[in-house]
């Protein structure tokens, strides 16, 4: 019943963003800033994936190329970041060359920090490897999702050999480079043992850092997993106790070291600033969204800039707080942060059992996989539904 009230209010307050058509507000970050990049182009498109990306074609890259060094060179952007980072769709169908052009852009305004890249293993060799480090590049994040040749090919992913994956994970360890591996639990057609056997070969590979997050449903993916939410907590147990070396830093992540990296969490903490089509932003009392490739490329063609804006919402910024807390593993009262009814809300919670000492007990961790799962699938994103655009009819003209 508790899970299901929070779910509820997560869900109330995070479906009230409505977004607008218009001017971009003006940013000036200077310190305790992100910042990201968006490369949306794909090789394939995988069946269960939600983000904002089209098939791979030369020219629209190139085009969107000149866009984004544009668009970064127009931001007020000045400092030292906290962290920047390339995302997708995939970004390694660019060239090292054209990666550094952009973190050259980058680098006119801003002094360079931890850069992270996420790849699609099958694209790239060892070199490419050696060459991202050269030019900046800190941290890696292979997306593996299984190492089942027949579940990647029901979900329509590029597969790679896990020998394959094994030398370049070598290669960016011999490189200095700080590791992840991203699985997913739930995948239609996986079942437990093809996950814990992906776990058994992963931890042979020794990364940094081991993401295994839920399979996430969205609207506009046509996968449907057939594994309960219960059985995916269940599993990722069992991953835990597998990996040995490993400790569990967030509700889905098990890491080696102290430091972590969790885009999805940073999101709930940080102020950042993303460019290009579809990247989301926050900063002052603004949440961005860039509008989709053709509409960003009309804003480069015409030297304006519209996006999808909406104003933050004090309720939904309480419960994006409390998340964070709960992905995090914790769970205690905060007078001086939180409003009396989210401090009373945990008191319940802590009289319930899901928390003991500050910390969240099996059954609070339960709980936090479920709220955090919520939460992700239910972030209004104006691009994946248009109905969060308030001026739908305008946004379609411009198309
Ligand atoms: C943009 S992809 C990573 C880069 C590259 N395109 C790739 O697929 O390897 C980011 C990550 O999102 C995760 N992801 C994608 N769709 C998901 C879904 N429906 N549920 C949970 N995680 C998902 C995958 O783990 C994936 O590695
Ligand atoms: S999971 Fe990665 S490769 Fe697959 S469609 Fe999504 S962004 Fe592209």
């Amino acid at each position: 019943m508790i899970t299901e009230f929070s779910k509820k209010m997560i869900i109330k307050s995070a479906q009230k963003a409505k977004y607008r058509f218009q001017k971009t507000p003006e940013a000036s970050l200077k310190e305790n800033y992100g910042i990201y990049i968006h490369v949306p182009f794909c090789i394939k498109k995988c069946s269960f994936c939600p983000f904002y990306k089209e098939i791979f074609r030369k020219e629209r890259k190139n085009y969107y190329l000149e866009a984004l060094l544009h668009e970064i060179r127009q931001k007020d952007i000045s400092g030292k970041p906290s962290w920047i980072y390339f995302g997708g769709g995939t970004p390694n169908v660019l060239s090292i060359e054209e990666l550094q052009k952009i973190i050259n852009t980058l680098q006119e305004k801003v002094k360079l920090t931890e850069i992270g890249i996420e790849v699609l293993p099958e694209l790239i060799n060892t070199d490419y490897i050696s060459d991202l480090k050269s030019i900046g590049f800190t941290r890696i994040s292979f997306g593996i999702q299984s190492l089942h040749e027949n579940i990647l090919k029901n979900n329509n992913r590029i597969y790679s050999n896990p020998d394959k994956i094994y030398e370049l994970v070598e290669a960016a360890k011999k490189n200095d480079f700080w590791v992840n591996i991203d699985v997913i639990v739930g995948l239609p057609g996986q079942s437990g043992e093809t996950f814990l056997e992906d776990i058994k070969q992963i931890l042979k590979f020794q990364p940094s850092q081991i993401a295994t997050y839920p399979y996430l449903f969205f609207k506009n993916v046509t996968a449907v997993s057939d594994m309960s939410d219960k059985r995916q907590f269940e599993l990722m147990e069992e991953a835990g106790k597998l990996l040995k070396d490993y400790h569990r830093k967030c509700i889905w992540i098990f890491s080696k070291e102290d430091k972590i990296s969790d885009l999805a969490r940073d999101e709930l903490i940080y102020d950042y600033v993303g460019f290009g089509p579809g990247a989301c932003s926050t900063y002052g009392k603004w949440k961005i969204v860039n509008p989709e490739l053709d509409i960003y490329l009309n804003n480069y063609r015409n030297n304006v800039n519209y996006s999808l804006v909406a104003l933050k919402n004090n309720k939904s910024n309480d419960w994006r707080q409390f998340a964070r807390m709960i992905n995090d593993l914790k769970c205690y009262t905060d007078k001086k942060n939180y409003p009396a009814y989210l401090n009373l809300f945990i008191g319940i919670l802590k009289l319930s059992g899901y928390s003991k000492n500050n910390v969240l007990t099996k059954k609070g961790l339960l709980f936090a996989h479920k709220i955090t799962k919520s939460l992700v699938e239910s972030l209004p994103s104006p691009i994946r539904n248009t109905s969060f655009i308030e001026n739908y009819a305008e946004y379609k003209n411009a198309l």
